[in-house]
């Protein structure tokens, strides 16, 4: 076996900017010890997130540059949604600005309160914005993808039996629609395999409920199916695409992940009393219909981003390469949610720093940590993000799992870079009894983790 290499030569380079770790300790202080305060340019190695901040190839940048800015029936925009159409066989297609805005008009239009909306996992975004409808989102996750030490090949898979139960509880009246999100974000970006969607649309069918993916890493979701499951080998990616959505209904997507762009989205049905639904309330929120919040410049760079996600090649690396991350880390013993994910490694950190409890938040202390050591940046999940707190007592209430995203920006980083990532958090892991907790000063009152202000107990 050869070196799996990236499948791209580099042909316009952004400089990053080195620290000393003096430097970093200055930053990460006036940031409040909040990675998310530091200005980017004084991180060398970003993995905050996957989403937008994918490099676009040649072709992409040309077609921003043929993109046709018409307001209505532009170029860009048909070629778009004859792109969109091939990928999810969906009858229509509302361009919007990224995956956010897609849930914004499906939920405001199928909320509302008495109505539920099953999930493997919801995403925050797609919680929020069922929720603000007044409807409850509820996850189905399958036991195994409950536990990160645990390895399975699709852990991200609805528990269907759950699932069944709960709609002869409420009364299939109440779910507008049920959800999958491929892969699983939040449940450290597990796939769904196909027999799961199979068996989820199964129980759609029987008690006529429509079908709808959350589908930002469908491509990343077809690989794990190509590799994993029986029958798929010898199918190509596009053909696995196909057979997934065509189990769908309707589909929300962020094309800032699998489309590798840097903004856009868009939202896929087949109902056209929905359809003409969602482009009215488009036009209002959004924007025309041929645009959708978008340039017409984005949209050549979706259609053709679509057809590069598809490549088998890209796509073995893409996945390999993650692993690889997770691999060194395991075999340092750093303990992680097992196997891989597709486009992240999600460290435990309730085992990384188990004398650190969940109210000194250990996931804030590694990512402070890592950066100090190395200028990289992840993100906390786990009690800074999804913490509540006892209305009588006051107390942290905790959520199940205390874990830091290491996200992986798609054909951004090189092998050395993530060599040089691995090594960081070796350092960070052989040094872990020396970290110490720490405590919020400051918090808004909603999504505090973007702005908390955190210090380290002494
Ligand atoms: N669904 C999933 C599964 C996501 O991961 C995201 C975004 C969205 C929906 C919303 O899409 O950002 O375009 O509005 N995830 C990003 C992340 C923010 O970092 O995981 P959006």
């Amino acid at each position: 076996m050869k070196t799996i290499i990236e499948p791209f030569k580099i042909k316009s380079v952004e400089p990053i900017k080195f620290t000393t770790r003096k430097e970093r300790e200055k930053i990460l202080k006036e940031a409040g010890y909040n990675p998310f305060m530091i200005h980017a340019e004084d991180v060398l190695i970003d993995l905050l997130t996957d989403s937008g901040t994918s490099a676009m190839s040649a072709k992409q940048w040309s077609g921003i540059m043929n993109g046709d800015e018409s307001y209505a029936g532009s170029r860009s925009f048909f070629r778009f949604e004859k792109t969109v159409k091939k990928i999810t066989g969906h009858k229509f297609i509302i361009p919007t600005h990224q995956g956010r805005a897609s849930e914004k008009i499906l939920f405001s239009i199928i909320g509302g309160k008495g109505k539920y909306i099953p999930n493997n996992t919801h995403f925050d975004t797609t919680r929020a914005n069922i929720e603000f409808t007044g409807a409850e989102a509820v996850d189905f996750l399958n036991e195994i993808g409950k536990h990160p030490e645990q390895r399975a090949d699709f852990k991200g898979n609805m528990d269907v039996d759950a699932l069944e139960a709960f709609i002869k509880k409420t009364g299939k009246e109440n779910i507008p629609l049920i959800m999958i999100t491929i892969t699983n974000n939040s449940g450290g970006g597990q796939p769904v395999s196909m027999q799961n969607i199979k068996d989820v649309r199964a129980v759609c069918d029987k008690y006529k409920i429509p079908l709808f993916l959350d589908a930002c890493r469908f491509a990343e979701n077809a690989y794990f199916i190509k590799t994993r499951e029986k029958g798929y080998q010898d199918k190509s990616i596009l053909e696995i695409v196909q057979e997934i959505f065509s189990y769908a209904d309707g589909a929300t997507m962020s094309a800032k992940k699998d489309a590798l762009v840097n903004i856009g989205g868009f939202l896929s049905v087949n109902d056209e009393n929905l359809a003409t639904k969602c482009r009215n309330l488009l036009i209002v929120t959004e924007g025309f219909p041929t645009y959708g919040g978008l340039a017409g410049r984005d949209l050549e760079a979706i259609a053709q981003g679509l057809e590069e996600i598809l490549d088998e090649n890209y796509l073995h690396y893409r996945i390999r390469s993650t692993e690889y991350l997770g691999e060194k880390m395991i075999n340092a013993g750093i303990p992680i949610i097992e196997p891989p994910g597709g486009h992240a490694i999600y460290i435990d950190a309730k085992r990384f720093l188990p004398h650190i409890p969940p109210y000194e938040y250990p996931g804030q202390s590694i990512v402070c940590e890592i950066y100090l050591e190395g200028g990289v940046r992840a993100v906390e999940i786990g009690s800074v993000m999804f913490g509540k707190y006892d209305k009588e007592t006051g107390k942290l209430i905790p959520p199940p799992m205390e874990l830091v995203r290491l996200a992986i920006p798609r054909r951004v980083y090189t092998q050395s870079h993530i060599d040089y990532v691995a090594e960081v958090l070796i350092e960070t892991y052989n040094n872990r009894k020396n970290l110490k907790g720490c405590k919020i000063v400051y918090e808004a009152p909603m999504l505090r983790h973007f702005t908390a202000q955190f210090e380290p107990i002494k």
